[in-house]
């Protein structure tokens, strides 16, 4: 039997792979020392968020038709969809994305400026400056992302930002991304926010007032006369964000800065800024969250304007979420709903879990929105409606809430 004889070659050679050996294994060492600690973290995190029953999951639910879901094999009627107007399955605008999905592919390519501007998102955004009555419209990725773009755009870290205390969570993110000093005025308090401009006002460049036309978790509108009249008369610019109002409550008064969301009533996906021509030009060039990321795909643009035009040409559908919610309210004995978001406040998360599960049991989806999304010891159920439930489908969710023990007691 031959032996073979390491030459120079192989016994350098299988020093080398020894070599590498180790510096991969230490590697793994060091790797599973990390993430033995990214993983402490996390379960550390997330036991406290059990303990204090804060932990979010994601439960697999189908949607449709209509307000209908499916959830662990039980049919339930949904009243946690912000698809006011039931578009997002409407045959209309599902034909006008498949159209454009079909004829552009699914994706936009890259971003705007970069790819080229695509018609479609082009004709959505004159339609809904027309709609809003501005001279232009820019749609960004989604309404969080145009939040994070335009308010960074307009102040920095010499200005000022007020904030409706009850504002969504992507009006916080921009303002702390321009670096602009941050207060917030009590929520829909006018007297407040002019307290605050007339004492600080003069000590910065630019000023800027993000309110909301309806509030997401509450349901209210904002006093937005007396708001925009209290910011002009500090030079202060205001923004109205309108996820929630769009095509369901009446528009009332226009800010100068007037964006939302395609993803609620329009019943699809993107965000969109409404304002003079000069400020949409303004953001082509500074909204980071709209020069560096990818537009909109077609289909989506396609879709929200099918929808945009639905919304116009159907009045009578706008006004029916309102009314399914004044009458849900009127049940219940809690304040008149002033849109079709209705809060059933309940206190203690728990409790709101707990009834949350027991609407669950009796056919209802009606999501508990717990802190941080709302206030600390003010979790609820967000009750929203759609001009796609039937009347017998909110009596029988008022009943059931009746029943369990919710009402009148539980209103703000
Ligand atoms: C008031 C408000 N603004 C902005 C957004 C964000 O919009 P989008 O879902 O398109 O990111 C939401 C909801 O998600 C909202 O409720």
């Amino acid at each position: 039997m031959s032996t073979v004889r390491p030459t120079s070659e192989t016994v350098a050679a299988k020093n080398s792979a020894a070599k590498n050996s180790a510096a991969k294994s230490s590697a793994a060492e060091r790797s599973g020392a990390e993430s033995s600690s990214l993983d402490a973290f996390a379960r550390e995190t997330l036991a406290d968020l059990d303990a204090r029953s804060l932990r979010r999951r994601l439960v697999d639910t189908a949607r449709g038709p209509g307000p209908a879901a499916r959830r662990g094999g039980r049919a339930l009627v949904s009243f946690s969809c912000n698809d006011y107007l039931g578009l997002s399955d409407d045959p209309r605008v599902i034909a006008a994305g498949q159209e454009a999905l079909a004829r552009y592919g699914a994706g936009a390519g890259a971003s705007r400026l970069v790819t080229g501007n695509h018609p479609v998102l082009a004709a959505l955004e004159a339609r809904l400056a027309a709609h809003k009555g501005k001279d232009a419209a820019l749609v960004f990725g989604s309404g969080y992302m145009a939040n994070l773009g335009i308010v960074p755009a307009l102040a920095g870290p010499k200005d000022l930002v007020l904030i409706d205390a009850l504002g969504h969570s992507c009006l916080f993110a921009g303002a702390q991304v321009s670096g602009a000093t941050m207060l917030r005025f009590r929520h829909n308090d006018v007297d407040h926010l002019r307290g605050l401009l007339s004492a600080r006002r003069g000590r910065h460049g630019r000023a800027l007032v993000l309110t909301e036309r309806v509030f997401s978790m509450d349901g209210d509108r904002a006093p937005l006369s007396a708001i925009l009249e209290a910011a002009a008369a500090h030079d202060a610019w205001t923004l109205v964000d309108d996820a929630h109002g769009l095509g369901v409550v009446e528009a009332g008064a226009r800010a100068p800065l007037e964006m939302g969301t395609l993803s609620k009533t329009l019943g699809s996906y993107g965000g969109y800024l409404c304002a003079s021509r000069g400020v949409i030009d303004l953001m082509t060039s500074r909204a980071r969250s709209f020069v560096y990321t990818t537009g909109l795909p077609p289909a989506s643009a396609a879709a929200a304007l099918r929808a945009l035009e639905i919304v116009e040409a159907e009045p009578e559908r706008a006004a029916r979420p309102l009314a399914l919610a004044r009458r849900f309210t009127a049940r219940l004995g809690l304040p008149e709903a002033q849109s079709p978001i209705v809060p059933v406040l309940v206190g203690a998360a728990e409790a709101a879990l707990a009834l949350s599960a027991a609407l669950e049991a009796r056919g209802f989806l009606v999501v508990a929105i717990r802190p941080p999304t709302v206030p600390a010891g003010t979790a609820r159920l967000r009750v929203a409606f759609s001009a796609a439930h039937t009347v017998d489908q909110v009596d029988a969710l008022a009943e059931a809430l009746i029943g369990l023990g919710a009402g009148a007691a539980t209103a703000p």
